[in-house]
């Protein structure tokens, strides 16, 4: 069985499916073009994919060996699943590993935003610190106390949620699905609502959505322009849902106090970006999942999938299981 790899991934995982399969490894760090994936991946039953790769339907049907394309990542919006399905292709994710580390970025950039940490960072750097001790600089916005609105109550808005209690805040959330986890809010004290009113009333809005269809551009500048003048903005799902030139828009006219973007409708983020500009913006390169330990899972994991479907097994975390009903 041969595999292509499009970008290296932690070695463990690495050392798995060469174990089992013949390993083509992408060497740059630049992802290949869909042109060089389909040119690698031409005699390969398996792919490992990033969240960087366009697997559009013109990748997939280019690959008429391809039986599974394993997802280095929880989040597959680089994907056309339907194309995938319809050729019977399995497509597997990386769910549940990652979320607790997601769930701590979180945390560090709402705690960056509300407090000014990567203004104030830069402020000591740069050598503009030049008077002692400043009773009105660098003021912020209090974190404990305020009210937390978190839209989309997943895995990673519920740890997120969990993570709230130890600063004492009221917590909203806007879930566009209720379901199975109602209990678990309930359990949290988080109180659902609908999106205008989490906007309207949260202190800080936390986004933790996939992107699809219905959830690209739902935060724009009607959105925006509905939550508190002091509010928080952060972002660590995808970039897409956020209409980024109704932030800058908003932000520029001195609306909300601050935003923390891991995530892009563009990645990376042009350097020419208006966001750039804006001081009170933190911006981190999509990382929420960078640990160590969360890589090292997300590559076990990732292998593990790939690996039972070329054994003909069904892998534990399957995005498309109606690819299996149907055979
Ligand atoms: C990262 O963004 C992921 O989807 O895992
Ligand atoms: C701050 O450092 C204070 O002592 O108030």
């Amino acid at each position: 069985m041969r595999v292509f790899v499009t970008r290296k991934i932690p070695d463990i995982g690495l050392q798995m499916l060469r174990s089992y399969c013949e390993l083509d490894v992408w060497e740059y760090e630049t992802p290949p073009s869909k042109t060089q994936i389909i040119d690698r991946a031409r005699n390969c039953e398996g792919l490992v994919t990033l969240l960087s790769d366009p697997i559009d339907r013109e990748v997939i049907e280019s690959l008429s060996r391809l039986r599974v394309i394993s997802q280095y990542a929880v989040g597959f919006d680089n994907i056309d699943i339907e194309a995938a399905t319809s050729r019977g292709i399995v497509v597997t994710n990386t769910p549940g590993v990652l979320t607790e580390t997601t769930a701590d970025l979180t945390w560090a950039l709402i705690l960056a935003a509300s407090r000014r940490i990567a203004e104030a960072d830069r402020y000591v750097r740069t050598g503009m610190w030049r008077v002692a001790w400043g009773p009105e600089s660098f003021l912020g916005i209090d974190v404990h106390g305020a009210t937390l609105g978190i839209i989309g109550m997943g895995r990673i808005g519920t740890a997120v949620a969990r993570r709230a209690c130890g600063f004492g805040m009221r917590v909203l959330c806007f879930s566009r699905h209720s379901s199975s986890r109602d209990k678990t809010v309930e359990q949290l004290g988080v109180t659902p609502v609908d999106l205008d009113t989490l906007l309207r009333e949260s202190d800080i809005v936390t986004i933790h959505l996939p992107l699809t269809a219905e959830t690209r551009g739902m935060i724009g500048e009607q959105e925006l322009r509905k939550m508190k003048p002091r509010a928080v903005l952060v972002n660590t799902s995808r970039g897409a849902v956020i209409d980024e030139a109704a932030l800058v828009r908003v932000m520029e006219e001195g609306h909300l106090h601050a935003a923390a973007l891991d995530v892009f409708a563009c990645e990376p983020i042009a350097m020419n970006s208006r966001l750039l500009a804006l001081p009170n913006v933190v911006l981190t390169p999509h990382i929420g999942s960078a640990s160590y330990a969360t890589r090292a899972m997300m590559a076990k994991m990732c292998a593990s999938n790939l690996i039972a479907v070329l054994k003909g097994e069904i892998p534990n975390n399957i995005v498309n299981p109606t690819v299996i009903n149907n055979r």
